[in-house]
């Protein structure tokens, strides 16, 4: 098999957990036979800074050829006071527009060997826990119509249509019926009209998908129960921002938010995959983030557009015999750990899956 992968670094500590992906890819291919080739391209702040735009048009069209894309982060408090059109994140945001990734996965897996890093109680966390968030990642609150009214007010707006549920909707049922056959859907139909629409849609989906256990979950009441019972949920399905602050509270309690990869996916194979957290401006060039989340993110690639479960399961492993021993990254170690670097941790993950 051959594929090829835009790389796009971005900014803080994107580079960082981005270079160490790539030889996890390259010895992915020779064990077992693939030729991946890499290209790099500019997003963010650096393109910002190199190019006066967060997301080149070059890039787009870079990406737009390749089978996959792999996105470290954007973002960081140099560009804060940047106008909206000229901050890193609205080319993360219009790159997955652009591309029509609609449905973004973000698995939240608590490992055994992780329990300790978790902020709850195992009697709590039940020890281990593995839950998917869908979260909808083109429409809602993040798309609609924003800005200032002559009288100084600021808005923004909440637009979901029939279509854009339908789509992601089905997505997570059909996510569902492949695990455990669960799934909560999240809205705020008692208050927002959009959440409304979310719903009744969902209730006509489920009726193709008898077979899946479903209900339905007030938000605020999800963020609770997340922390309170998170063995319960298996695929929790939700608009934009709800899924965007709920995935990170599901990475906190599988110990750090530098183990949660994502994919964003469209209709094809073709897929954006990209840790859940963001640029870490507070530990960025101190070769100290974890590089887990990226490299989970690539085998969900392996997986999604490539097709290659068996490569998938592999890095995994890799990744998980590289966490059960005493080295690990400063987000993770405990009093009987060896606090180890990215880098470092990264050769561990590598010389585990050439072992
Ligand atoms: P963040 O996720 O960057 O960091 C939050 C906390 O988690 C920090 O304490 C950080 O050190 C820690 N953390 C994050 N990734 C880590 C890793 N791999 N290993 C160890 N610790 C890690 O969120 P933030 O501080 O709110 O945002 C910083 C910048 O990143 C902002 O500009 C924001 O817009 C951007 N951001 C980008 C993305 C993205 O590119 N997908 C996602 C989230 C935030
Ligand atoms: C994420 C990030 C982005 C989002 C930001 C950087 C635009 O927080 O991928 O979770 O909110 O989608
Ligand atoms: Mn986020």
């Amino acid at each position: 098999m051959n594929g090829h992968i835009v790389l796009l670094p971005g900014d803080g500590v994107g580079p960082e957990v981005i270079a160490v992906c790539r030889p996890v890819l390259e010895a992915v291919g020779r064990r077992f036979g693939h030729t991946f080739s890499f290209e790099e391209a500019p997003v963010g702040g650096h393109a910002l800074e190199t190019l006066g735009v967060p997301l080149p048009e070059e890039t787009v069209a870079r990406c737009r050829a390749a089978d996959a894309v792999l996105l470290g982060a954007v973002g960081g408090p140099q560009w804060d006071e940047n106008p909206a059109h000229l901050r890193p994140e609205a080319g993360l945001l219009r790159l997955r527009a652009a591309l029509e990734l609609y449905a973004n996965l973000r698995p939240a897996v608590l490992y055994p060997c992780l329990q300790a890093a978790s902020p709850l109680k195992p009697e709590v966390s039940g020890g281990a826990f593995d839950i998917l968030i869908v979260r909808e990642l083109t429409g809602g609150l993040y798309y609609g119509a924003r800005g200032r009214t002559e009288a100084g007010a600021g808005f923004d707006t909440m637009v979901y249509s029939e279509r854009e549920v339908v789509r992601v909707g089905r997505r997570a049922f059909a996510l569902a019926r492949a695990r455990r056959g669960r799934l909560t859907s999240v809205d705020k139909a008692n208050v927002l009209d959009t959440s409304r629409l979310w719903r009744a849609v969902m209730h006509r989906l489920r009726a193709e998908y008898p077979d899946v256990a479903y209900e339905d979950m007030l938000v605020d009441n999800a963020a609770m129960q997340l922390v309170r019972r998170p063995g319960a949920f298996d695929v929790l399905v939700t608009e934009n921002m709800f899924g965007d602050i709920l995935s990170d509270e599901a990475g906190a309690i599988t110990g750090s938010i530098g183990l949660l990869p994502s994919a964003s996916l469209g209709e094809g194979y073709f897929g954006l995959y990209e840790p859940v957290h963001g640029s870490a401006p507070d530990i960025a060039g101190r070769d100290r983030a974890n590089p887990v989340a990226a490299v989970l993110s690539c085998a969900l690639m392996l997986r999604h557009t490539f097709g290659l479960p068996r490569e998938a399961e592999c890095v995994a492993s890799a990744v998980l015999s590289a966490m059960t021993g005493p080295r690990k990254t400063a987000d993770l170690a405990g009093p009987a750990d060896t606090p180890v670097g990215t880098r470092a941790f990264g050769a561990l993950i590598a010389e585990a899956l050439t072992s």
